[in-house]
């Protein structure tokens, strides 16, 4: 990790993926994704609809890596640049940070959420320097536990209603983690 706490922006391949930093032209397309009902009740956003607004002050907040507490990508096809998914790792600090992520649904069933999961987690560790990152989802959320599953993140235990999700009312989650010395 930097002394500095900046995270220099990065791009990062994964097979047939490129995970890079967003840019205002993704708003179209990121508004369309955060009004996929999945999505909205899953990674909610809170506060106003999500009109073109919202969408351009989302993309620019997650291009702004300069307080490094976060590094938020955007997961896209190599081949034509089609948006396919989010990747983030959120409250970087002294070694620690979590990851959340989406996939839009024409993209689901494919693996990207798993593999964007994995590319992200070892660029936290080998280039970072981070030592645990944490992946919480609703248990009522089975794919974000199979993703969780699929990308090595061991199950550690459930919080008991611990976050309030899309639809008002607070959940279970499973709490999972990688360590940078897993196997
Ligand atoms: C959860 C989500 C990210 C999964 O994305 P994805 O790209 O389809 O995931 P992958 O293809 O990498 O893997 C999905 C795995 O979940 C499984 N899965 C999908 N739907 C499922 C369901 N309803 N119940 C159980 N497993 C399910 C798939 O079979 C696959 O497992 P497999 O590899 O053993 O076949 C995506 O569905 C999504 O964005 N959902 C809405 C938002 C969300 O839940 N975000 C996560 C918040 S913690």
């Amino acid at each position: 990790m930097p002394d500095s706490g900046l995270v220099e922006h990065v791009e990062l391949s994964a097979a047939d993926l490129l995970l890079r930093p967003w840019r205002d032209a993704d708003a179209p397309a990121v508004r369309d994704a955060l009004r996929d009902p999945a999505i909205a009740q899953w990674n909610p956003q809170g506060g106003d609809p999500i009109d073109d607004e919202v969408a351009l002050l989302w993309v620019r907040r997650r291009a702004d890596w300069s307080t490094g507490g976060h590094a938020s990508l955007a997961v896209t096809a190599a081949a034509d640049g089609e948006l396919l998914g989010s990747v983030s790792l959120h409250r970087i600090h002294d070694g620690d940070a979590s990851i959340g992520y989406w996939t839009v649904p024409a993209a689901r069933g494919r693996q990207v959420a798993v593999r964007a999961v994995v590319r992200l987690t070892d660029w936290a560790f080998a280039d970072l320097g981070l030592h645990r990152v944490e992946l919480c989802h609703a248990v009522a959320n089975p794919a974000s536990c199979r993703v969780a599953d699929r990308a090595g993140y061991l199950a550690e235990g459930t919080l008991r209603e611990s976050y309030r999700y899309g639809d008002g009312r607070r959940y279970d989650e499973h709490l999972h983690a990688r360590l940078a010395t897993d196997r």
